[in-house]
């Protein structure tokens, strides 16, 4: 992992604090986390919406309990351990009796497949805001349908809606990529895909825990890696950000929510993503925003966090401080230069896309263009400020503020990490996952890794930490009062990773303790487990509030 450590607990004390990003750093972060499952984790609520194109002769999974073909809508998974682990157990849960065989059909695209990706925790079942820019697409202004009880859980409705206002409005998209333990795609038609295999994968020895484990395994190689099997037209970067609700996390629950815009806002989105969804793919081939956000965060992350080690510690001596001026030092070598009246702070600000027109830009790339300005004004400022506090190690004269201390230079580290957020800052203790033993990095992550009130997240999960024979009893979990979408005994963690979801009705396998009923609804898509035991739990409520950041994450 990367040795972010330390930062956490400054990014979390800043949480507990409630501070709220400005909207452009929200689109940065958007950038640089899609097709990411760390970030969008920390971010539930998507916010954006971008076409894009998975290449022709791309694999994907989808797992199911008969040999028989499926209709349409459908899911295809990016990763067949994520289709595995939905039906590896033949559609049983940990504790139920028997098997169903299990049927591993893999799909190769026929042709490029032209895609939107919504981001966040776009196929998180919950009525907390995950399904907002989804279900505005699809189901209109009003949004996910609460009346009906199926409503925000009837996943075919969902895709179905999807895909009627792609043919309804003749937008030229064949599918839609969302997450939530890993990516997963809405299939509007399967013509596009060749099957290439069906496997009886049935297994004959009943070793539950792999199949979640592996599952919530795979959503971790895409925690900082991200999945590029879908190419994003940047061009067409639709995001709800900075416009009449805040939509950050750490806001109300009213604040944090797309369906709270108004209608007029609500429409020019709408008016917005048909729009961009209509456009050739790549007809403005330009800018990878997102490379570009890496080069930015690969570049200035590590340095600043050594800088504020340093700079932190208990009366750093003046080797120490001397140490973090060359760090400062080295990171304005580009920019800095004494013959300009700023100093080349224009330049750091603006080094990155000197080539870039903003006028020539789509209106959707501009938000883009100015985010990373933004971002690069704070680092950039900071980082001359610092260069003007600390006695410089550099060959350039420094102009010294007389009067700064180093907890004021530290300060300044503080209030830009504050301002940046960068989901990259939250990770576990460095060399504390190993995937010599299969170890993994992770944040709670619906619908297999569930956390209770009071645990440390991210943690280090391991094998055993999915096997349900070492989950806590229901109700037990430390804290309890894990919240969740949906009615109690929802679909829960392997169990494990600290009894997840204590509260509702107790940790388990997708299905809590409860096995689900016999008589499956749906085909065996992604969502069929999901689905069908809600069936029988019954309607989510609107009082549930599953919340991952702060509260999850606090202290
Ligand atoms: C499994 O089957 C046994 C024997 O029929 C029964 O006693 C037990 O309650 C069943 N367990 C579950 C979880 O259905
Ligand atoms: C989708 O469109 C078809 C044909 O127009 C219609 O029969 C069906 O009810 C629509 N489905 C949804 C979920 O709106
Ligand atoms: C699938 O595999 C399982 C386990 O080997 C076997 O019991 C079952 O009969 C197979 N199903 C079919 C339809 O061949
Ligand atoms: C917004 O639009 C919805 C759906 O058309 C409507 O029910 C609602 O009354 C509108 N809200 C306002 C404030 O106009
Ligand atoms: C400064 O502190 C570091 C770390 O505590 C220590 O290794 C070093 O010897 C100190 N240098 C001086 C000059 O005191
Ligand atoms: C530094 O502090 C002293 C005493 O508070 C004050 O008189 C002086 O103006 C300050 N210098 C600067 C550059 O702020």
């Amino acid at each position: 992992m990367r040795p972010l450590w330390l930062l956490q607990a400054l990014l979390l004390a800043s949480a507990a604090l409630g501070q709220l990003l400005d909207h452009r750093a929200h689109v940065f972060n958007s950038v640089s986390s899609a097709l990411r499952q760390w970030g969008n984790t920390l971010n539930p609520n998507g916010a954006s919406f971008v076409p894009g194109v998975i290449r022709a002769g791309t694999s994907m999974y989808h797992a199911r309990i008969w040999p028989l073909a499926p209709g349409t809508p459908e899911w295809l998974a990016f990763d067949a351990e994520m289709s595995f682990g939905i039906f590896g157990n033949g559609g049983r849960f940990p504790g139920a009796n028997g098997t169903l065989d299990t049927w591993m059909r893999t799909y190769s695209a026929r042709r490029d497949i032209k895609v939107a990706y919504f981001d966040g925790m776009s196929a998180m079942i919950a009525t907390t805001g995950t399904f907002d820019f989804v279900d505005l697409v699809g189901f209109g202004l009003d949004g996910t349908p609460l009346g009906d009880w199926r409503g925000v859980w009837d996943e075919y409705a969902r895709a179905a809606k999807l895909c009627n206002w792609t043919r309804e409005n003749a937008v030229d998209l064949d599918g839609f990529v969302r997450m939530n333990a890993g990516f997963e795609l809405i299939v509007c038609d399967w013509a596009s895909w060749e099957l290439v295999a069906n496997v009886n994968v049935t297994r004959t020895h009943q070793d539950i825990s792999e199949p979640f484990y592996e599952w919530a395994r795979s959503a971790a190689w895409h925690n900082f890696v991200t999945d590029s099997r879908v190419e994003i037209d940047w061009s067409g970067f639709v995001s709800a950000h900075g416009r009449d609700v805040l939509l950050d996390p750490k806001s109300s629950t009213k604040e944090r929510r797309m369906l709270s815009m108004s209608n007029e806002t609500k429409m020019a989105i709408r008016d917005e993503v048909l729009e961009v969804s209509n456009r050739p793919l790549f007809e403005k081939r330009g800018i990878n925003w997102q490379t570009l956000a890496d080069t930015i965060t690969t570049r200035y992350a590590p340095r600043l966090l050594q800088i504020q080690s340093i700079l932190s510690g208990t009366s750093p001596n003046a080797t120490e401080i001397s140490a973090a001026a060359s760090l400062v030092h080295i990171a304005l070598v580009p920019y800095y230069d004494p013959t300009l009246a700023d100093l080349g702070l224009h330049k750091c600000i603006n080094g990155l896309t000197w080539h870039v027109q903003r006028d020539s830009l789509t209106r959707e790339e501009a938000k883009i263009y100015d985010s990373v300005i933004y971002v690069l004004e704070r680092i950039c400022g900071t980082l001359y400020d610092l260069f003007d506090m600390l006695p410089s190690a550099s060959p350039y004269p420094a102009l010294h503020a007389p009067n700064s201390t180093i907890s004021d230079a530290s300060a300044l580290v503080t209030m830009l990490f504050e301002d940046l957020a960068w989901p990259g800052f939250v990770t576990c203790p460095p060399g504390a996952c190993s995937d010599a033993v299969g170890a993994f990095c992770s944040l709670a992550v619906w619908p297999i890794i569930w956390g209770g009130a009071g645990q440390e997240w991210p943690r280090c999960l391991s094998r055993a930490d999915f096997d349900w024979r070492n989950r806590r009893p229901p109700g037990r979990g430390p804290g309890g009062g894990g919240k969740r979408p949906g009615g109690g005994g929802g679909p829960g963690g392997p169990g494990g990773p600290g009894g997840g979801g204590g509260g509702g009705g107790g940790p388990g396998g997708p299905g809590g303790d409860r096995p689900p009923p016999r008589d499956a609804p749906g085909d065996g898509g992604p969502h069929d487990q999901v689905a069908f035991l809600t069936l029988e739990q019954g309607p989510p409520t609107d009082d549930e509030d599953w919340v991952w950041w702060p509260e999850h994450y606090e202290l």
